[in-house]
């Protein structure tokens, strides 16, 4: 098991602790590639993938990912800002910048960090449904235990984890600690 010792520069390690170490991620991630191989062996013949990154926080996922995928892959990434409404209550997705547009007749493969609200992964999907996929399917690293997280449709799921706000292997707090080697979460309130 991993100690908190090696964060102490960044963060206190009395106030963060490992929830899923670097070992189960690397073993669970190798889980999940092979289960999409399987599910795309016909592509692995003939075609190729488009794989869609939404950054930031799914640039630590993918670069492991990619590297147990033996398919021809084409990477197309997608922004996307999660903000709250005037309610103050629903919290709402918005796509910055331009889409991949060239996935006519594609499969495509979705691949985000963590699926919260489920915002992110539904618009994502039905924008790019739009363009005419040959397939279309969405891969997570982390869900969370939520309704609405539970209720999207997404392939791939790599841990359910607790409803509790978690940082590291690319996912952010204030845009820092994407750069832990594990998911971690704090104890009490952020530093
Ligand atoms: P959703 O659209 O609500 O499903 O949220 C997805 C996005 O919110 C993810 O891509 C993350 O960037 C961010 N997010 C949600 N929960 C967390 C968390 O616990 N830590 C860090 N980022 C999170
Ligand atoms: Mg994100």
């Amino acid at each position: 098991m991993t100690t908190t010792t090696r964060y102490t520069s960044q963060v206190p390690s009395n106030t963060i602790q490992v929830l899923i170490d670097r070992d189960r991620i690397a073993v669970r991630v190798e889980e999940i590639a092979a289960q999409i191989s399987r599910d795309l062996a016909d592509v692995r013949v003939e075609g190729e993938i488009v794989l869609v990154p939404i950054l930031t926080g799914s640039i630590i996922f993918v670069a492991d990912l990619i590297r147990h995928l033996p398919h021809k892959i084409r990477i197309e990434v997608a922004t996307v800002q999660s903000y709250y409404g005037e309610k103050k209550k629903v919290k709402q997705a918005k796509i910055i910048g331009a889409l991949p547009r060239n996935v006519d007749g594609k499969h495509v493969l979705i691949v985000d960090d963590i699926l919260d609200s489920g915002e992110t992964i539904r618009l994502i999907r039905n924008e790019l449904q739009q363009r005419n996929p040959k397939s279309i399917r969405a891969c997570v690293l982390l869900r969370k235990q939520r309704p609405t997280a539970m209720q999207t449709t997404c392939e791939y799921v790599g841990f359910d984890i607790p409803d509790e706000f978690v940082v590291g292997y690319g996912l952010d707090y204030q845009s820092y600690y994407r750069n832990l080697p594990d998911v971690c979460t704090f104890k009490g309130d952020a530093p």
